[in-house]
């Protein structure tokens, strides 16, 4: 057949397969044949074309869809359809590639695909934050221990901590929709990066491919690959909010506060009791592929001239990469959220471990008049005599205070008043501030919350 790009001279020789993109492109292959549809009515339309040559043109690519990307040959999907046509349908076939060039052609047929698969990750978000924001609805009164440096450090509940990873997932949906806004444009009608002499209809072919406008200058319009960076952004801003949750999760699932569900879970090939967290490790891992899809992309990128240079050949597997760690990886994620067990049990014995209240107690004293930094030194005095996970009792606050006071604590606040700020319970619900873990502050962030998703 023939190769429309190739010829006698330039047959590529040994380095035929280091040039081409084939094996890339089948990922855009409908794209293209969208492009050259949207193209080629559009060129007919302005009568730069007959009606009939553009008629042997669609029915050529209707054979090309239907013969499939397997029976295509050639240096990448511009040309190996282009020839496919050119084969079936004669000369005609080559009026189809009439005041356009493979760039502007290549960039548009990327931003058609990629808004796709952006779509795809929004789903998933979606997807993920409704399983956040039903299990938080469940486990707004569940207390947990909460942590810094993955030390215990307050008691708060299970619906908070899920409510706070819906609140990241819904700014990635943002970041995601951004992006989406900027790569739904159309370079179609760039040419090379020149333009054309002929008197096409830039804002038809956007319509027709269902653009939101046009990326404007033509030199920009090939050149640009920055729509597919702001994409994997996205994707790896997700990747990353996505491989916390994941660590939180694996380790609450080594701790017994959380049972995964046996569809997450794996065993061993030689340890018969063993329940593993293997998908949730695997959802933590695909920050690996997105940050280095986002790399890929910056480091091939940096410093390309003007205006179309081969090497955007190979920026954009690294943006594909990117999208194929991801969405899988939210999926799994919402599966694992949904399905999981929280033992609430564990989980409440758990949060009074490490003197957790004491911030409580002192944040009370404080109330009752004391300067906090006073507060903080009972308490620190208190949290250095208990023993490693034994509960904490009035006393000991008290003789802490007799110390740094010369003076006894009932004389600054009631005793149940302490005893109640002892108990994690207590100490939660009495954490009301504006986004804090109290019952009702979490019922109210999740009335918002679910509001802000029902927007999205
Ligand atoms: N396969 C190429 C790519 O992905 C298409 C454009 C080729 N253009 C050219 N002037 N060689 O970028």
């Amino acid at each position: 057949g023939s190769d429309v790009v190739r010829g006698e001279r330039f047959s590529g020789g040994p380095a035929r397969g280091f040039l081409s993109s084939m094996d890339a492109d089948e990922r855009i292959f409908e794209a293209d044949l969208a492009v050259d549809r949207a193209h080629v009515v559009m060129l007919a339309e302005r009568g730069i074309v007959e009606e009939s040559s553009a008629g042997s043109v669609l029915d050529g690519l209707a054979a090309v869809e239907e013969a499939g990307y397997d029976r295509l040959s050639g240096e990448d999907v511009h040309a190996a359809i282009e020839s496919a046509v050119i084969d079936r349908v004669g000369p005609d076939g080559g009026r189809m590639h009439t005041a356009r060039s493979r760039n502007d052609e290549v960039a548009t047929c990327l931003r058609y695909r990629f808004r796709e698969d952006l779509l795809d990750t929004i789903d998933a978000t979606l997807a993920l934050r409704a399983a956040l924001l039903e299990s938080a609805r469940e486990h707004v009164d569940t207390l947990m221990p909460g942590y810094t440096h993955r030390q215990p450090a307050q008691p708060t509940t299970v619906g908070h901590f899920l409510a706070s990873y819906e609140e990241a997932f819904a700014r990635d949906t943002e970041r995601l929709v951004a992006a989406y806004d900027r790569t739904n444009r159309s370079p179609l009608g760039a040419a090379a990066f020149a333009g054309t002499p002929f008197d096409v209809d830039r804002e038809r072919t956007a319509e027709l491919l269902g653009f939101d406008g046009l990326v404007e200058n033509s030199m920009d319009a090939v050149s640009t690959r920055d729509f597919l960076v702001e994409g994997a952004s996205a994707l790896a801003s997700l990747s990353v909010s996505l491989s916390g949750l994941a660590t939180d999760l694996v380790e609450f699932a080594s701790d017994g506060y959380l049972d995964v569900d046996d569809d997450y879970a794996s065993t061993s090939s030689i340890m018969p009791q063993k329940k593993n967290p293997d998908s949730l490790e695997l959802v933590r891992a695909a920050a690996g592929d997105a940050t280095a899809g986002l790399n890929g992309l910056l480091t091939t990128l940096k410093g390309l001239p003007r205006a179309y240079n081969r090497d955007l050949q190979t920026a954009t597997p690294h943006a594909w990469a990117a999208v194929d760690a991801v969405v899988p990886a939210t999926e799994v994620a919402a599966g694992a959220v949904a399905t999981a067990t929280w033992e609430e049990e564990a989980l409440a014995d758990a949060a009074s471990g490490g003197f957790s209240t004491a911030t409580g107690v002192a944040d009370l004293l404080a109330m009752a008049g004391l300067p906090f930094r006073t507060a903080h030194e009972i308490l620190a005095r208190a949290a250095h005599e208990i023993e490693d996970g034994a509960a904490v009792e009035y006393a000991t606050v008290a003789a802490a205070a007799e110390e740094v006071l010369d003076d006894s604590l009932d004389s600054y606040v009631e005793r149940e008043s302490v005893e109640r700020a002892l108990d994690p319970e207590a100490s939660v619900a009495s954490r009301d501030s504006f986004g804090g873990p109290a019952p009702a502050s979490v019922e109210a962030a999740l009335d918002r919350r679910e509001a802000t998703f029902e927007d999205d």
